[in-house]
C-alpha cells in the first residue's frame, strides 16, 4: 500500500469516527473570491485535503493530512474551484509537520510545505495574510472546502463550497465538546444545518477585513464530531502556531 492509501484510510477513519460532518448549507465558491485556497492531492490528481497560500513559497494545511506521506507523492493545486480540473500545481519541496503534532488527539494539527516554486499570483491565485489578533464568540468566518455536502458521506464536493459560520470561545466549544480546548484551538459554533465535513480538513478558516482590511486566515480545520447533533467544528489556531511558523518559514 503507498502513502496514499494511508491518506484515504485516515480520511475514511475521521468520516466514521469522529467527522461526520459536512460542508453542508454551503454555495458554491468563486477561486476569484477565494484565490488564497488550495487543494491537496496525491499524484497525479486525487484529493486528499484543503490548504491556504500564506506565501509563494509557503502553503499551510492540518498535519494529519501530509505527516505520513513522501513530500513527491503531493500535488498542490491552485487557482481552480474545480476537483476535476488539474488547476495551477506545485511540487512540494518538503513537508514540516509540527513537532507536537499528536495524531490520536488532533492536537497542533498543523503542518506547513514548501513548493519546489514560487506561485504565479493571478486573480484567482494569492496568498492570505495570517490573523494576527485571537477571535472573540460570535464573530463571522467563512470556510472553503471541497467536504462532501451530505450525509451520509459520499463523495467530495467537485465544486468548491463556502459557509458562514461563527466563532464561539474555547470555553463554549470545550463545554459542547465535554473536552479540553486549550488556546491552539479555536471552534465555530455547532448547527445541524451547516458546517465542516469529511474532505474540509486542511482548509482554510477566514474572516474578511471589510471595506479597507485585510481577510485573514484564523485557523485550519482538524477535527468535529456529528453535525447532526450540532457540535461545533474544532480548527487548529493560526495565531497560536504563529511562533512556529516563524521559525520554519520565516514569515
Ligand atoms: C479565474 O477563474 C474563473 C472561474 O471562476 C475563470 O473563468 C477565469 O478564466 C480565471 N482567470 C484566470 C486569470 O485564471
Ligand atoms: C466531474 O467529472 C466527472 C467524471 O468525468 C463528471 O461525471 C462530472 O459531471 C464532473 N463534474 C463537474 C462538476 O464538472
Ligand atoms: C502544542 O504546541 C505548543 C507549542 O507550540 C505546546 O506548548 C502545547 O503544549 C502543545 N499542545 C498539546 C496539546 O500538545
Ligand atoms: C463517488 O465517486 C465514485 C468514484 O469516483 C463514483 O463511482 C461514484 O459514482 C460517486 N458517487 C456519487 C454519489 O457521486
Amino acid at each position: 500500500m503507498n502513502a496514499f492509501g494511508a491518506v484515504v484510510i485516515a480520511l475514511a477513519w475521521i468520516s466514521v469516527e469522529s467527522f461526520e460532518q459536512r460542508l453542508i448549507g454551503g454555495q458554491k465558491a468563486k477561486i476569484s473570491d477565494f484565490p488564497f485556497y488550495a487543494s491537496i492531492r496525491i499524484y497525479p490528481n486525487r484529493y486528499a485535503c484543503g490548504a491556504a497560500i500564506i506565501d509563494r513559497f509557503w502553503v499551510m494545511t492540518a498535519a494529519q493530512c501530509v505527516y505520513s506521506v513522501h513530500p513527491s507523492s503531493l500535488v498542490v493545486v491552485a487557482g481552480t474551484s474545480s476537483l476535476n480540473e488539474t488547476g495551477d500545481r506545485y511540487g512540494v519541496h518538503s513537508v514540516h509537520v509540527h513537532p507536537l503534532f499528536n495524531a490520536a488527539m488532533k492536537t497542533n494539527d498543523t503542518a506547513l510545505l514548501r513548493l519546489t516554486r514560487s506561485v504565479v499570483y493571478s486573480k484567482n491565485v494569492s496568498s492570505i495574510a495570517l490573523a494576527t489578533d485571537s477571535l472573540p464568540g460570535g464573530k463571522t468566518l467563512e470556510l472553503c472546502g471541497h467536504g462532501a455536502t451530505q450525509y451520509p458521506f459520499t463523495n467530495m464536493s467537485v465544486p468548491l463550497m463556502s459557509v458562514e459560520l461563527k466563532s464561539i470561545t474555547n470555553a463554549q466549544c470545550s463545554a459542547a465538546l465535554n473536552r479540553p480546548i486549550t488556546k491552539y484551538n479555536l471552534c465555530t459554533k455547532g448547527k445541524t444545518t451547516k458546517g465542516a465535513c469529511v474532505g474540509d480538513v486542511g482548509g482554510p478558516l477566514t474572516k474578511r477585513g471589510g471595506v479597507f482590511g485585510t481577510t485573514k486566515l484564523y485557523g485550519t480545520v482538524s477535527w468535529g464530531y456529528p453535525c447532526s447533533q450540532g457540535m461545533p467544528d474544532v480548527y487548529s489556531s493560526v495565531l497560536a502556531a504563529r511562533p512556529w511558523i516563524r521559525t520554519i518559514s520565516g514569515l
